[in-house]
């Protein structure tokens, strides 16, 4: 049900343009549709001095006979018309003697006067055939030319309309969810990355960098999963990453390091990303001040390095080198982030991603927890593996993931609550 609830939820445009578009369809095919009109005349058949009741399968036989070719020739010869063209169908009312001749015709006046004539022949007919049993045929209701058409009936062909194109448009999106194999929701990407998740960043579409108020919910949140992890209590270090490009980590790192600094707690955050450093450019640190390379080169010591934003100790990733690869494993990469670790409570590290190359995998070898950022809708679960069994190769120790990009459909002011009722798996 959930599932379904999901979809719906997801795809609501998809199937409202299907119901307009089956709506639109419905309408352009009634437009070609002919007209059609149905007379009908009532007969009942009588049995003049008997007192036996006349038996309902004899009122049915002389039903049949309405359609039959010596009545339908006589009407069709009498109309100018081919018999074959007629359309022409009895009906017994059920219980009763009574019994009906429809006619439906283009014309409403011909299809009244067919019926009429249908009438006449009918009760002819029985007339000659049971003279001996004094049986006879009476039109007791004639045609009249009906006002409106039976077909085509536009409300019933829109609606078939509408209804064939919501399930079209459902069977779509239930394909659709099939073949998708990106994480969507809180519980997809526990399930992919084998570890909690920690917390959900709903998509912001105005992209602010650090957030506040409200919005900085979901970091208080994660802020405080982390804390049940057992990272968040001593000087540890926490190694931010996820599978691939763009998908939150610089972002994350900053406002987790922000969520956590608010507390009282000294925090340093550090530009790992040897290779497209961004921490400086997002926090507009000096760009010509020392860094992490410089750092690790040893032209300067860590506490020179440092620059102080948003009550936290900025370490930026100083000049891209050469080999970030290399320097990123390196014992002087250990030695700077345990420094940091033990001046602060907690070291967040900003890094490269895990599948393109090898640089977060020796990186978190150096950190005491990764947290594993997936973006909703672009992760894809197999990436996830992959990106966790590099990490348990290393022996690096996942604490949790990390849902970022997340759907905002239901506003909740709990991002767990928000995961939750947003989870369309
Ligand atoms: N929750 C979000 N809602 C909307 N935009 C976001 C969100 N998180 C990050 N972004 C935006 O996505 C872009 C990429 O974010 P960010 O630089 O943090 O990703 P990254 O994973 O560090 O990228 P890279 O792999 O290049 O280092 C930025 O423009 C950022 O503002
Ligand atoms: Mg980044």
């Amino acid at each position: 049900m959930t599932e379904h609830l999901g979809l719906v939820r997801r795809g609501w445009w998809i199937l409202l343009l299907a119901a307009v578009g089956g709506a639109a369809c419905a309408l352009l095919v009634t437009g070609y549709m002919p007209v059609r009109y149905a007379a009908a005349v009532s007969l009942m058949v009588d049995q003049k001095g008997s007192a036996d009741p006349l038996s309902q399968q004899r009122v049915k036989s002389y039903a049949r006979l309405v359609t039959s070719r010596r009545v339908l020739r006589e009407v069709a010869v009498a109309e100018h018309l081919d018999p074959a063209t007629l359309d022409v169908r009895s009906e017994v009312v059920p219980g009763t003697v009574l019994l009906r001749a429809i006619v439906t015709d283009g014309d409403p006046e011909r299809a009244a006067r067919l019926a009429n004539r249908i009438g006449g022949e009918l009760s002819g007919l029985i007339h000659t055939l049971e003279r001996r049993a004094a049986i006879g045929v009476t039109v007791i209701d004639r045609a009249t030319p009906p006002a409106d058409p039976v077909s085509p009936r536009p409300p019933v062909n829109v609606a078939a309309g509408i209804l064939l194109g919501l399930v079209f448009a459902y069977g779509l999106l239930m394909l659709r969810s099939r073949l998708d194999t990106t994480i969507s929701d809180g519980d997809d990407l526990a399930a992919a990355a084998g570890a909690p998740t920690l917390g959900v960043v709903g998509r912001d579409r105005r992209r602010p960098l650090v957030v506040t108020g409200a919005r900085a919910e979901a970091f208080r949140a994660l802020r405080t999963n982390l804390r049940f992890v057992g990272v968040d209590g001593g000087p540890r270090s926490l190694l931010v990453t996820s599978c691939g490009t763009g998908e939150g980590k610089s972002t994350l790192a900053i406002n987790l390091a922000v969520a956590v600094a608010q507390t009282g707690r000294r925090v340093a955050l550090v530009d790992a990303d040897l290779r497209r450093p961004s921490l400086a450019g997002y926090l507009g640190l000096d760009t010509r001040s020392m860094g992490l390379t410089d750092v690790l080169a040893g032209s300067a010591r860590v506490p020179e390095a440092l620059q102080r934003r948003h009550d936290l100790d900025v370490l930026p990733s100083g000049r891209v080198p050469a080999d970030p690869g290399e320097l990123a494993g390196s014992p002087g990469m250990h030695r700077v982030l345990s420094e940091l670790a033990t001046d602060h409570d907690l070291v967040v590290v900003d890094a490269p991603p895990l599948l393109p190359v090898t640089d977060a995998c020796l990186l978190a070898t150096a950190c005491d927890g990764v947290l594993l950022v997936a973006r909703a809708g672009r992760t894809r679960r197999e990436s996830l593996a992959q990106a966790v069994a590099r990490l348990t190769r290393v022996d690096a120790r996942l604490v949790g993931g990390v849902l970022n990009f997340a759907p905002v459909g239901l506003r909740s002011p709990y991002p767990e609550e928000r995961a939750r009722r947003t989870s369309f798996r």
